[in-house]
């Protein structure tokens, strides 16, 4: 029997199969999209199961959209871990990448390694994702490959390091900038990484960079080139005020919903509406009137 509430369990594929690094690699090799979102709890692995999505990353954008911090710079890897695991509990089939906050790994390899094995022994993490390119987040990503662990890397807007990119802008928009960037995603891949995620780049600059990529690059504000899309939960779902990033996309409006639905359930219950007899729970009239008794002595 299933530990899952019945009111949890999604209509999952029960036939498919855990999606593996090969897997992934056989659908880039086929031209078949790669679809990534994140999660940070179990209802959002549960509907991430449910849409059978390849890959799920537990994002540190959840600093901000799960734990309401202003950036995700102050999340803690205990904290991350938390997420992870909730996450873990709630995904059977989709290949589970947990991103390593800043500070938790820049200081050395060691430090990388010992991060990265936590998300996967703590957490249950398939692979961890590191952010930037340049030469010592590539010195960790190798560190972390050579440890055993998948790698994703991630180029572009790199939210973690925001201020010293000028904001969350778009990158890679002079040709200069988008060497840099071309550079940065080739030496990832040179360091073995699994997979990229490329954030916020002109599409024309990520198409060109493709040509040279053999690993699969999942893009976020980086055109339709890349071998596939990620979207932040809260931004695709619409539980968040404010419209986000020029690259979001809504599918629902959930935000509103939620706070119509807790409207509606604060009136009840200040009207008495709420609860109503279908709501309680019934006891046999004698034990009722024995109960009376004993308590009136
Ligand atoms: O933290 C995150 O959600 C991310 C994605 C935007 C790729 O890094």
């Amino acid at each position: 029997m299933s530990s899952m509430p019945a009111n949890m369990q999604a209509p999952v594929d029960a036939s498919r199969l855990p999606v593996t690094l090969p897997t992934l690699v056989e659908k880039q090799r086929l031209g078949e999209p790669l679809v990534m979102v994140t999660a940070y709890d179990f209802p959002s692995a549960r509907a991430a199961e449910a849409a059978g999505v390849d890959l799920v990353l537990v994002g540190d954008s959840g600093a901000m959209t799960v734990l309401g911090y202003p950036s995700t710079v102050a999340v803690t890897a205990d904290e991350l871990l938390m997420l992870a695991r909730a996450v873990r509990r709630g995904l059977r089939t989709p290949f589970l990448v947990g991103d390593l906050p800043f500070g938790s790994y820049e200081i050395s390899g060691e430090q990388a390694v010992a991060t990265a094995f936590r998300f996967v022994k703590e957490a249950g993490c398939d692979a961890v994702k590191l952010e930037g390119g340049g030469a010592s987040s590539v010195a960790r990503a190798r560190a972390i490959v050579a440890a055993g662990i998948p790698v994703m890397g991630h180029v572009g807007l790199t939210p973690q390091t925001a201020t010293a990119l000028g904001g969350y802008k778009a990158q890679g928009r002079s040709a200069v900038a988008a060497a840099r960037i071309a550079e940065e995603a080739l030496a990832l891949q040179e360091a073995g990484c699994f997979s990229l995620v490329f954030e916020a780049i002109p599409s024309a600059v990520a198409e060109v960079v493709m040509e040279r990529m053999e690993i699969p690059v999942i893009g976020i504000g980086a055109g339709p080139a890349t071998d596939g899309q990620v979207l932040v939960f809260h931004d695709l779902l619409g539980i968040r005020e404010g419209r986000g990033a020029r690259f979001v996309q809504r599918y629902a409006e959930l935000q509103p919903q939620m706070n119509a639905g807790l409207a509606a359930f604060a009136a009840d219950v200040r009207s008495g509406a709420y609860p109503a007899p279908e709501h309680g729970y019934a006891i046999d009239a004698a034990e009722l009137a024995t109960f009376k008794k004993m308590v009136s002595r």
